[in-house]
């Protein structure tokens, strides 16, 4: 639920002939009441496109890793099921059939060693899919503490930095102590040692990120397991991993098939994904994947009696539109493992292509080159100082292009960068003009003969996604 804070009260109205076919010229609607009378689809269609066209453009934004580009089929399918709820698994059956093929193809492209009986779920996201998996650890590292007779009021959780923030929650909503591993230097993620470092026998796990959020790279997932091996044969401490492979676990497959970081290591107990970033469907859909039924415990899953059936059920929402699902598995028959390897491969591409006109400009250092996801991250060189990598993010706004500049976290507070997350639909044709203005802003601020005004200010913003 997103907070909002507009005041119900205040008044605001907007015209309603701002729509050209509306007859009276005086007619008005409150904003932010609920107006007395209505007025016809056509009208409110109007108004609502019209004042829409002010949020960005959607392929222009370089900020998402959210699809913004499904090919009108798709688009036909998703509105042609979007009357179907997702939990009414015995009204739709054949649904709920699409969503369990998907599970299993899942499983089997991540190696799963019991794909037969593939253990998993769809969720709204990669955010709710965290929670599950969570969970799953919490439960299970409890069950264990409960019957070796020791307590289990303190469970832990190790992680880097540079986790996205559904990871936070997770730990405050379920009474976790999250333990975030800094940056160090030019680590920007989490490393092996570091992450045993921070365990003990309250670590419920390690989640390892297959595609770090701030600057698109990889995390040693099988590096990570190995120490933790170590750990226990040492120590006795048995830390299960998860891997949060929300962009890589649809990029990695595709580009990277030797990488070894899915369930052939047998310590990755969980994994999930966005099916709406790599995955190619428009917003609203994740995956949860368990290794096998083992790691998901029993008592987590609820056997609902509904509406005459019997539905097992593992997820934090009940009602949900069934057209993601259905659009999720429309990309693996349509575009099957050649097409998903075509579509990565371009981005890739594209990603190399803009990464390498970058670096060529001058004033910047790559710290990602976009050559494991498709998303690369850089900064201004440090004897920059006239402007910072939050005017270049505006000067390309004004431009149309929504590339986000923000702030590394704890250790890393004084580096700031811009990244760019290449998607489907972005073509060279479009990274060559993007970077063409790159070019033409960069010249002009590198022009300057003294300081931009705010830069007294310091940098804006920190990375809230
Ligand atoms: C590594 C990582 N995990 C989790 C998430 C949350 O994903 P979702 O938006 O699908 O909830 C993101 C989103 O950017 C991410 O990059």
């Amino acid at each position: 639920m997103p907070l909002n804070e507009q005041h119900a009260g205040r008044e605001r109205h907007q015209p309603i002939a701002a729509s050209v076919h509306h007859p009276d010229p005086d007619a008005y609607i409150p904003c932010h009441r609920l107006p007395e009378a209505g007025m016809d689809a056509e009208t409110a269609y109007e108004l609502i496109t019209n004042e829409l066209l002010l949020d960005g453009q959607a392929r222009l934004n370089l900020a998402t890793f959210v699809t913004t580009w499904m090919p009108s089929t798709a688009a036909r399918l998703m509105a042609d099921t979007a009357d179907k709820n997702m939990i009414d698994k015995d009204e739709y059956p054949q649904t709920a059939e699409l969503e369990s093929r998907c599970v299993t193809m899942l499983s089997e492209l991540w190696h799963s060693p019991e794909s037969e009986t593939a253990t998993g779920c769809s969720t709204t996201g990669s955010s709710e899919a965290a929670m599950l998996a969570g969970m799953a650890l919490k439960w299970r590292w409890r069950e264990r503490r409960q019957q070796a007779g020791q307590s289990s009021d303190r469970p832990n959780l190790v992680m880097g930095a540079n986790v996205q923030v559904c990871w936070e929650k997770f730990c405050r909503y379920w009474d976790v102590e999250p333990r975030l591993v800094p940056m160090e230097g030019e680590r920007f993620h989490l490393g092996a040692d570091e992450a045993v470092a921070a365990c003990d026998e309250n670590t419920i796990g390690v989640v390892a990120i297959l595609g770090s959020t701030f600057d698109g790279s990889y995390e040693p997932v099988a590096e990570i397991a190995a120490a933790l091996d170590r750990l226990e044969s040492d120590r006795g401490l048995d830390v299960p991993v998860h891997v949060d492979a929300a962009s890589g676990g649809f990029v990695a497959p595709f580009l990277q098939p030797e990488l070894e970081w899915d369930f052939r290591i047998p310590r990755v107990q969980s994994i999930n994904a966005s099916g709406h970033k790599y995955g190619l469907v428009y917003p609203g859909v994740g995956w949860a994947i368990w290794r096998d039924r083992a790691a998901l415990p029993q008592d987590l899953i609820f056997n609902v009696n509904y509406l005459g059936g019997n539905m097992p059920t593992f997820a934090l929402n009940f009602s949900r539109p069934g057209s993601e699902v259905v659009a999720q598995y429309f990309n693996f028959i349509s575009l099957g493992r050649a097409g998903y390897t075509r579509v990565m491969q371009n981005a890739h591409d594209v990603a190399l292509q803009i990464s390498a006109g970058v670096a060529e400009l001058g004033p910047y250092r790559l710290l990602t080159r976009g050559d494991e996801l498709p998303v690369f991250a850089f900064a201004l060189n440090e004897d920059v100082t006239n402007y910072s990598v939050f005017d270049v993010s505006g000067f390309l706004r004004a431009r149309g292009w929504l590339v986000p500049a923000y702030a590394f976290p704890e250790n890393r507070e004084d580096l700031s960068v811009l990244r760019i997350v290449v998607r489907a639909g972005m073509t060279h044709d479009m990274a060559a003009l993007l970077l063409d203005h790159l070019r033409e802003l960069t010249d002009e601020l590198e022009s300057l003969d003294g300081p931009l005004p705010h830069r007294k200010a310091g940098p804006r913003q920190a990375f809230r996604h």
